[in-house]
């Protein structure tokens, strides 16, 4: 309960940073979901913004809220994004995918001019790599890609849906959600999953967060790298 509120907080505070005008990158999850509906009702009394989803799922959330929506072919300069994350680390490295939705965010945050994260105190670590780092594979590489993230000293789990059927993301890849420990070098192990074959994405977001809005108990922090 504590980080729902902790969640609307922060989401609502992103939501305040939207100009008129601004294409905005609508984030995945359920921080994410406080600003784009505080969006919406931003949208309802008069402001005129046009907004790019990171999922199916947000692209529906917008539509029921009346937040015209566009696409990367015709507005490949994003002005703003507010998206979650599952670890932010003093750097404002993240790990983020809990939602599956890792590669369209990242496309959609490196395609923006701000990056402004959006969270709940729990996500501020030290160090990132407690929370299992998502790793989006085409399914006919899999085996091949899990075999090397073991050979990095991780373990990788088929991410499944309650039936047990492998969960696919909005672009019909599978998730290894890979337990590494502590990352101690999250740009050398961004860089060593981005050059593997069959690795399409994976959520290490690297440099790409602008600020960090994080809501603790009743106020919300604003963290820079
Ligand atoms: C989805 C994401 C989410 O932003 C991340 O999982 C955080 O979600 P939540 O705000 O629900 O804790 O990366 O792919």
């Amino acid at each position: 309960m504590a980080n729902e509120q902790e969640k609307g907080a922060a989401g609502r505070a992103a939501a305040k940073l939207v100009r008129d005008g601004d294409i905005v990158g609508l984030g995945t999850g359920s921080t994410a979901y406080f600003a784009v509906v505080a969006l919406g009702e931003r949208v309802k009394s008069g402001l005129k913004i046009i907004g790019i989803p990171t999922s199916v799922q947000t692209a529906d959330l917008a539509r029921q809220l009346g937040i015209p929506l566009t696409t990367l072919d015709e507005h490949p300069a994003i002005d703003i994004t507010i998206d979650g994350a599952d670890e932010v680390d003093p750097k404002l490295n993240l790990i983020k995918g809990g939602g599956g939705a890792l590669l369209r965010e990242k496309v959609v945050a490196s395609a923006s001019k701000r990056m402004v994260v959006v969270a709940d105190s729990a996500k501020i670590v030290p160090v990132l790599g407690k929370f299992p780092l998502p790793v989006e594979v085409i399914p006919f590489a899999r085996t091949v890609v899990e075999k090397k993230i073991v050979a990095l000293g991780a373990s990788p789990k088929l991410r499944t849906k309650p039936d047990g059927s492998p969960f696919l993301t909005d672009n019909g890849n599978q998730i290894l959600d890979c337990s590494f420990g502590k990352i101690a070098d999250p740009p050398a192990l961004a860089v060593t999953l981005s050059n593997t074959p069959g690795i399409v994405e994976h959520g290490l977001f690297i440099g790409l967060a602008s600020v960090a809005l994080v809501g603790r108990g009743g106020r919300v922090e604003e963290l820079r790298p």
